[in-house]
């Protein structure tokens, strides 16, 4: 396979749990577009205000709304794969440590020691039974208990069961990792998954996945319009003409909303070859990719031999820039124990995100140098991107605002 040639690799046994006739139907609208020429039609176009990315306050009021106040997911099960393996996170404006403990359950804590406030874990990934700050060497264990106290005589009799890293609430779902940056929130994953993630994730078997590739890109532009970049495949053949659009049909997609959640599928070139074979033996898996949203950063993209898992942070102090980490994770059984054929997913997994960074970020940075208000007010969103209405008027929902209204194609401009 050409390196431009980009597919989603290798793939094994993998059956995905979706209903078979739902499969068949999602298919059959993807060909139903291919045969007309047509792509979904969000029913009219809406305009957003360019300050929703440069606005200061307003990039405060998601910070809290979004992101403080919300699960936020910060891996996939595989990043913790036995007793002593640990994550840290910065992303949250609180310091981040998750551990899997020694009875194998998810924990996360405050990553900040309880003598004086220093850093304890500084290692983004690792696995270690105890984690001794730096400073003073106070030692916790992977459930978060204060187990070692240098020359305790100075401290007296204090109670060190009160003395533990602080907890944060902390929930494993679908093989997905989410924790609650506020102490003392309560976690809501039925709300945050929805009833419709919550059945279509638990198909996914995602907590069989292991992380294969990270990449993280410090990009000029803001957040959601990084996020904007995987809302649509307009673009395919003309941004990604040398790269995805060799693998996908461009301008071809569904999108399927419910309140906050959406599910966007994307037409991979593949679709020509098996809508020949019987209906009985097509496979989602081979003829699209689907992508899921989860409210307000998250991108999923499952498919049989993996999936890669795209995270978009704002920089608090800056609405025109943001951290977005890429995740690559492969199932193990698509790599059938060969080193050759792990590798390649590898490389996979680094050209996507080298893709993401060299073609959709580059317009993303080149948007947010031009979106000035008073120079320009306004981007359009066409009747094909109704993911990006989507995406927005949620956003301007959870926030209280005024939604953007569906125009027609005489009142813009
Ligand atoms: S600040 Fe951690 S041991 Fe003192
Ligand atoms: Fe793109």
């Amino acid at each position: 396979m050409s390196p431009t040639c980009l597919t989603v690799g290798p793939t094994c046994d993998f059956t995905l749990d979706m209903r078979h006739d739902e499969q068949v139907c999602l298919i059959k609208q993807l060909c139903a577009h291919l045969d007309a020429g047509t792509s979904v039609d969000a029913g009219g176009l809406r305009r957003l205000p360019t300050s929703d990315y440069t606005d200061p306050e307003r990039a405060a009021l998601e910070w809290d709304e979004f992101f403080l106040k919300v699960p936020q997911c910060i891996g996939m099960s595989g990043d913790l794969l036995e007793p002593g393996s640990f994550l840290t996170s910065n992303d949250l404006g609180v310091p981040v440590l998750a551990t899997r403990d020694e009875a194998g359950s998810f924990r996360a804590f405050v990553n900040s020691c309880r003598h004086r406030g220093v850093e304890v874990e500084t290692e983004e990934r690792g696995s270690k039974r105890r984690f001794t700050c730096p400073f003073h060497s106070w030692t916790y264990d992977t459930g978060g208990a204060l187990v070692g106290l240098p020359k305790p005589e100075h401290f007296g009799d204090v109670d060190r069961a009160c003395l533990g890293l602080r907890p944060l609430p902390a929930e494993e779902r679908h093989g997905m990792l989410f924790v609650h940056p506020d102490p003392t929130a309560t976690m809501d994953l039925d709300h945050l998954l929805g009833h419709w993630f919550n059945e279509e994730f638990s198909t996914w078997d995602f907590g069989e996945m292991l992380p294969l590739t990270h990449d993280v890109y410090d990009t000029a532009c803001n957040w959601k319009l990084a996020l904007d970049t995987f809302g649509e495949t307009y673009h395919f053949s003309s941004l990604h003409k040398d790269t995805l659009f060799n693998s996908f049909h461009g301008n071809v997609q569904i999108h399927d909303e419910d309140g906050h959640l959406h599910r966007m599928i994307l037409c991979r070139r593949d679709i020509d070859e098996m809508r020949r074979l019987p209906e009985d033996e097509w496979d989602i898996t081979v003829a699209a990719l689907p992508v899921y949203w989860v409210f307000p950063n998250v991108i999923l993209m499952p498919f049989n031999g993996g999936c890669f898992l795209v995270r978009m942070f704002p920089c608090r102090d800056d609405p025109g820039r943001h951290i977005s980490r890429v995740t690559f994770y492969f199932r193990p059984e698509a790599a059938k124990g060969d080193d050759e054929v792990k590798n390649f997913m590898a490389f996979i997994g680094t050209r996507f995100a080298e893709i993401i960074r060299d073609e959709d970020y580059v317009m993303s940075s080149s948007q947010q140098a031009t979106a000035r208000p008073g120079a320009m007010d306004h981007v359009i969103f066409g009747r094909n991107e109704p993911t990006l209405h989507h995406y927005h008027n949620t956003y301007r929902r959870w926030l209280g605002e005024e939604l953007l209204p569906l125009l027609s194609e005489s009142e813009i401009g």
